[in-house]
């Protein structure tokens, strides 16, 4: 079985304007709205591929309200802890000439007893054989560690975990004893060389990057997938060192990419795919995410199209 979770949900409200104007009154069109958040984008991707998935998060007020309804319109099963702060509404508002303008919330504060509800929840999921997928920010009032004692508590019970985060709450997850580790991770380059201390402009040769992603299965991590936006991406994992250059398609929102990388990968390994296998699915479904509008999965056609396409060379075989 497998549990999305997405600590930091949003109601995610896109519109369009003529121009965008400070200092005026800016009338929106074409207002739409969506749940947004980075476990349920996986969960989405799961559906696609014929798997299923309970996503969990937190709701709270009349915008957790709908949350949990656009979740439910898109056939997915959900189980959230309510809380008593109000679920976040990110607003998206785009021009006539493209230009993106972003106005995000930074999300309800999360009491302690909340917390503890969400933990006991996790818990309750982590049976052996059940994986968990943990992706994207931390809502107020939760500490940088979370995801470290999240992995920790998971694994513990028995869960394997994926985890997709960024900055402080990776590097804490990454310091932790074999036993409390992510199992997997699917950080991009730029979180990758965050995580390195690495400047983001300099140049790092693929071979660096496969080593860098190496270095972090001596810490216990089992699968390194490092995404590369149209560059590619990079697995690395005890059985050796793949790369892959991105399935060609024409390119309609990158959003999401990487959360149907995850949830490609996620089915993979439940349904006991070899993991060649799971990594031309990963690069086939994150290229159909791209070709797709909006967050949106790409659909199951498109997935088994650009499947014909992928390449997964093997750049390493088996390490020493
Ligand atoms: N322009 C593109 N063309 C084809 N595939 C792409 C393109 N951009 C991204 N991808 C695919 O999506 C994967 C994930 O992309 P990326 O590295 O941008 O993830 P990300 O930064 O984690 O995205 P997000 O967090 O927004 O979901 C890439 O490894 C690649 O397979
Ligand atoms: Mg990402």
């Amino acid at each position: 079985m497998i549990i999305t979770v997405t600590l930091n949900p949003a109601l995610d409200k896109t519109a369009r304007v003529d121009v965008m104007r400070a200092n005026a009154l800016n009338r929106l069109r074409d207002v739409q709205i969506d749940a947004g958040g980075k476990g349920i984008n996986v969960s989405a991707m799961i559906r696609v591929l014929g798997g299923e998935s309970v996503a969990v998060g937190f709701a709270g007020g009349g915008a957790g309200e709908e949350l949990l309804s656009r979740i439910a319109g898109k056939g997915l099963k959900a189980d959230f802890v309510r809380v008593s702060a109000v679920t976040r509404t990110n607003v998206k508002v785009v021009d006539n000439e493209g230009a993106l303008t972003e106005l995000n919330e930074p999300g309800p504060a999360i009491k302690p007893e909340e917390w503890r509800e969400m933990e006991n929840k996790l818990s309750r999921y982590s049976l052996t054989g059940n994986t968990i997928a943990l992706s994207g920010s931390l809502p107020a009032g939760l500490g940088a560690d979370t995801y470290k004692r999240l992995c920790a508590l998971l694994r513990r019970a028995g869960a394997a975990v994926f985890l997709d985060a960024d900055g402080d709450a990776l590097k804490h997850a990454l310091e932790s004893e074999p036993d409390s580790i992510p199992d997997y991770i699917k950080p991009n380059r730029f979180e990758l060389l965050r995580y390195f201390s690495i400047p983001d402009d300099e140049e790092v040769s693929e071979t660096r990057l496969a080593e860098l992603c190496r270095s972090l299965l001596d810490k216990g991590v089992k699968l390194v997938a490092l995404s590369m936006g149209a560059d590619g991406a990079i697995f690395v994992s005890k059985n050796g060192v793949w790369r892959a250059p991105a399935v060609a398609v024409e390119v309609r929102s990158t959003v999401g990419a990487g959360d149907s990388m995850v949830g490609a990968l996620v089915y993979g390994f439940e349904h006991g795919l070899p993991e060649e296998q799971c990594f031309a699915l990963a690069m086939a479904a994150s290229a159909g995410a791209c070709a797709t509008a909006g967050t949106n999965p790409p659909e199951r056609a498109l997935v088994d199209e650009l499947l014909q396409k992928t390449r997964i060379e093997e750049l390493v075989p088996k390490l020493g």
